[in-house]
């Protein structure tokens, strides 16, 4: 049994007075929820306000990038290692957002995987099709891709600390959802690949979450489908008595 991840991806919101708020009031919420984990990703300037006033709770801190690079003239980058030091213990990695705004490819999403692990974090690694990539029935090759290239140089001895979210691009922001079904069927198709690469075990143990328009009205359907160990949430996310109301689903 996969204990349950619900993480909040801020996206470019809030400031550092504003984060501090909705911590003090998500950390009343999960008191007594130690059946799943409760990750909240802010934006880089609030994450070591935030990882001080996380200490000793049970939630996950989260980044929502990093750089693909170590150290050095990068100007304007935050490496893994900064990250790790501020207080993350997660990161997100290959957001859709990041992939088409940003224009990161499979390569640099994989250097990126790469640069976590080291420092110790745990990737939440965002994959998923767009509305072209879905009507033209290429969904199962263009995750098949994404997980192929993105996770190709992870040992398997690194799975154990992976995390997978799968976004349908046209569900973000959408106010649309994957019906749990589209959800639950791609869910089973990721873990099917993890298991031909790695074995049974880690594809097994390996959580794989959704996003796209999680609500506290649809979180519950999801969570009901076997493959589906979480979400990633985005606006739902930003209001804390929202969010609460996902994460106690
Ligand atoms: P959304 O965003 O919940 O607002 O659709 C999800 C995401 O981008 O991770």
């Amino acid at each position: 049994m996969i204990r349950p991840i619900i993480a909040a991806n801020w996206k470019m919101n809030k400031t550092v007075s504003e984060s501090l708020d909705f911590v003090s009031r998500l950390m009343q919420l999960v008191i007594g929820m130690n059946d799943r984990q409760v990750v909240i990703a802010p934006p880089f300037t609030a994450l070591y306000a935030v990882g001080a006033a996380l200490k000793g709770s049970s939630i996950g801190l989260a980044a929502q990038n990093l750089s693909e690079n170590k150290d050095g003239a990068y100007t304007g980058e935050v490496s893994a290692r900064m990250l790790a030091d501020a207080g993350c213990t997660h990161v997100i990695i290959g957001h859709s957002e990041r992939r088409t705004i940003f224009g990161e490819s499979n390569d640099v999403i994989r250097a990126k995987i790469s640069m976590a692990l080291q420092s110790g974090m745990q990737p939440i690694v965002c994959i998923g099709e767009t509305i072209e990539e879905r009507e033209s029935g290429r969904t199962f090759d263009v995750i098949a891709k994404q997980i192929k290239e993105g996770l190709n140089q992870i040992e398997t001895s690194d799975i154990k600390h992976i995390i997978i979210a799968y976004e349908p691009v046209w569900a973000i922001g959408a106010g649309k959802t994957a019906t749990p079904e589209q959800a639950g069927e791609v869910h089973g198709f990721i873990r099917k690949l993890m298991e031909e690469r790695y074995g049974e075990e880690p594809a097994r143990r390996l959580p794989v979450l959704y996003g796209g328009s999680v609500n506290p009205d649809n979180i519950g359907k999801l969570m009901a489908q076997p493959d589906i160990n979480g979400a990633l949430v985005g606006g739902a996310g930003l209001n804390v008595d929202t969010f609460g109301k996902i994460i106690s689903f």
